[in-house]
């Protein structure tokens, strides 16, 4: 017997939620979620194009990048609103190639919507019995017969009510949805998100928009959803939300996952920060380039 550990036998350790070191697509202890060789182009441009990433449950996952890196694109070919050229993604061990979405959202993979004009003309109330049917995005009117006589409407409402209250949207259910303000629609949009009972919340920029003094009961209410035993994965430009509610951070920069692990040492990776300095094109939220190296420096700053 030979006591030697070569690099084949070589136990990998397990730290926290990763299996080995924190590189781009590295195992999770515990994955809800596992994409492979996922390839969406667009004429001849390449929008995302991941090797393997795993999104660890039970976790809070940002998934940042400069505009444009493919980050809206994955989140839509995970979740059944856009297909890919080629690639296999699971969700809980279940494949989901070919599987459309209303039926990604009945398994508990759920993405926000930002309120388009559509959804802004329709009340509070049916904003949240739209969520409650899983197809948003696809045809909502279509989608709002079906609810009526699959399920009872009562218990629809006052499951509605339940989480209204809990967002603090409670006396406005009966307001049309383009009264509400910028922070109060991103509430919105995540009430609504909650009324299938997801396994898995997606929140595509959930600060976009947000007036400071929101920040922090949005940033509450992501925690809250932790804390209930979903799992969150956020894409996000504010730094502060990724320092402050992020177990994990993935980067992505022209389609592919360039570096992953806890939002502290992700933040010091040249990687990182290249990967921000080489987008000179970033005006979206009005934040330009200059302001997300800024971020980058501060967040560094800032843990130090
Ligand atoms: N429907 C589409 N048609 C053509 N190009 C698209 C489409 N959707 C996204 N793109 C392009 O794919 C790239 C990735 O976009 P996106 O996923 O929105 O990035 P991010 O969300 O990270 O800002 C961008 O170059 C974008 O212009
Ligand atoms: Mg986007």
């Amino acid at each position: 017997m030979s006591s030697d550990i070569t690099p084949t036998n070589k136990p990998v350790k397990t730290v926290g939620l990763h299996v080995g070191d924190a590189a781009p697509g590295c195992r999770k202890v515990d994955p809800i979620l596992i994409a492979d060789g996922v390839k969406r182009t667009f004429g001849g441009l390449t929008a995302v194009d991941v090797e393997h990433v795993e999104i660890p449950r039970g976790a809070i996952t940002a998934l940042i990048g400069p505009n444009g890196a493919g980050k809206t694109t994955f989140f839509n070919l995970l979740t059944g609103f856009d297909k890919p050229d080629s690639g296999t993604w699971s969700f809980n061990g279940t494949s989901l190639a070919h599987v459309p979405a209303f039926k990604v959202a009945r398994m508990g993979l759920i993405r926000t919507f930002q309120l388009t004009k559509a959804l802004a003309l329709l009340s509070v109330m049916d904003n949240m019995k739209l969520g409650a049917t899983g197809q948003l995005g696809e045809n909502i009117f279509r989608a709002l017969l079906p609810f009526l006589w699959r399920k009872q409407d009562e218990d629809i409402e006052a499951k509605a009510l339940e989480l209204l209250a809990r967002f603090k949207l409670d006396a406005k259910k009966d307001d049309y949805a383009a009264s509400l303000s910028g922070g109060q629609r991103k509430l919105l949009e995540m009430a609504r998100a909650l009324m299938s009972d997801p396994k898995l919340v997606m929140l595509d920029e959930p600060m976009a928009g947000v007036n400071p003094a929101l920040t922090q009961s949005l940033l509450d209410h992501v925690l809250g959803l932790k804390a209930e035993g979903m799992t969150v994965l956020f894409v996000e430009h504010d730094m502060h939300m990724v320092r402050h509610i992020a177990d994990w951070v993935i980067v992505m920069a022209e389609g592919r996952v360039v570096a992953e692990g806890d939002p502290r040492t992700v933040m010091e990776d040249q990687a990182v920060i290249d990967a921000y300095l080489g987008a000179h094109h970033d005006t979206d939220l009005g934040q330009t380039d200059t302001g997300h190296v800024e971020a980058l420096k501060e967040l560094i700053d800032d843990e130090q």
